[in-house]
């Protein structure tokens, strides 16, 4: 296999990269992709940074051994803590998701007035609170944790009176503060895209990362030389660290079809 050949690693603490993975599959359809769910850990939202900065240098040890040619941090919270570690550690490109979301964002704000939500480890490590700033120095930025999001996506309970109240009660205030951009900055919020959309309204431009990191992909490999060639016919395969039978049920639902097989890896 040659190098432009290899496959690409793309890894997160359970299902909720699997949005990001989605979006590379449809943008690079000839690109192979090994997903790996560090299911075992999960969540890693409620965790320290070291914590995480351990697991996310674990991960990336099973998918280097794959021979991955580029490695993608699908997952906030490991994209908040661990990427400068993983690209000190690592002889591949490392991309997350935190700059793209904060590049779309300073993109669509119209009045400088943005939000993020996230989990509590990635709003605690003020990543995209930075990210933000340093892209356009004069913005206004809300953050807010909103745990419970992962739950309720990982249940598929992401319509109904429940949802809608819980995102009222998280998100009325960053509705009050008049933010027109609000980001949605943890893997599984897109699958509550509606009911966030519902509470904030039509007005307010609701940012996910997972299709401008696939465009960020793309550019990477066409700048390396490192695109699979016209016409590879690539491979998917999906591993985690435990529960592969539950992996593969709720994935399927954030895939947006069935997963064959899912292999398990011993960390
Ligand atoms: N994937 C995580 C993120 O994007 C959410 C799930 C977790 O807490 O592990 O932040």
């Amino acid at each position: 296999m040659s190098d432009a050949e290899a496959p690409i690693g793309v890894f997160d603490s359970g299902v909720g990269g699997l949005t990001v993975f989605r979006a590379i599959r449809r943008r690079l359809p000839e690109e192979s992709l090994i997903y790996l769910g560090d299911t075992a850990r999960v969540p890693y939202g409620s965790k320290s940074g070291a914590a995480v900065t351990r697991y996310a240098l674990a991960c990336a040890g099973i998918l280097l051994k794959q021979d991955v040619k580029l490695l993608v941090v699908a997952c906030n919270t490991a994209s908040a803590h661990a990427l400068d570690a993983l690209r000190d550690e690592l002889d591949v490109p490392v991309l997350g998701v935190i700059e793209p979301g904060a590049r779309l964002a300073v993109e669509r704000t119209r009045t400088g007035t943005v939000g993020v939500i996230g989990t509590v480890s990635t709003i605690r490590s003020a990543a995209y609170q930075d990210a933000l700033m340093a892209l356009a120095p004069g913005l206004r930025v809300h953050a807010k944790a909103c745990p419970l999001f992962v739950p309720l996506a990982d249940e598929g309970w992401t319509d109904g009176g429940i949802p809608e109240a819980i995102a009222r009660a998280y998100l009325d205030e960053l509705k009050e503060l008049g933010i027109d951009t609000l980001v949605l900055g943890c893997t599984h919020y897109p699958l509550l895209k509606p009911v966030i959309r519902e509470v904030m309204g039509p007005e307010v431009e609701l940012v996910d990362s997972a299709e401008t990191t696939a465009a960020v992909v793309e550019g990477v490999l066409e700048g390396i030389g490192l695109a699979a060639p016209s016409g590879n016919i690539p491979s998917f395969q999906y591993k985690v660290t435990d529960s592969p039978e539950a992996f593969a049920d709720v994935g399927a639902r954030f895939l947006g079809h069935p997963i064959d097989s899912v292999e398990w890896v011993d960390f």
